[in-house]
């Protein structure tokens, strides 16, 4: 059973930042569904690799329309991408150094605190004025 179900609440109004936006969430139930199943390690290798993919992509294509729409909260909105870019690199260098299984643990509140604070707070800001810029 997934830990997040996507749910239109969640969405910032912008249809192809919602599809990224639900990457995040397989990524998040893929670590959760292995911790389950006892393959922690193993899924959390490959879920930080998705990690650093996806972080590189979407956070591109977010500060993308940040550039061509002129939003003028780009430049605390791009702090927290980098913030959160930092973060996954911290994370998959302590990996590569030996994991320990509660690092899977941290990981899952750290997509789940991505989520719920960045997602659902700093990238929702964003919606009306994009929409208003003709990006829906
Ligand atoms: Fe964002």
């Amino acid at each position: 059973m997934p830990l997040i179900s996507w749910s239109d609440k969640m969405s910032v109004g912008v249809a192809a930042l919602d599809e990224e936006h639900k990457q995040l969430v397989e990524l998040l139930n893929a670590l959760h569904d292995g911790i389950q199943a006892g393959r922690a390690i193993d899924v959390l290798a490959q879920v930080l690799d998705g990690l650093v993919f996806y972080t590189a992509n979407h956070f591109r294509h977010e500060e993308e329309l940040f550039a061509s729409t002129g939003y003028p909260a780009s430049c605390e909105h791009k702090l927290e991408h980098d913030h959160l870019t930092g973060q996954v690199m911290e994370i998959q260098a302590r990996l590569q150094s030996g994991a320990q299984e509660t690092l899977s643990y941290e990981v899952v509140n750290f997509l789940k605190n991505w989520l719920f604070n960045h997602i659902q707070g700093s990238d929702k800001r964003y919606g009306p004025f994009f929409n208003a810029n003709g990006i829906k």
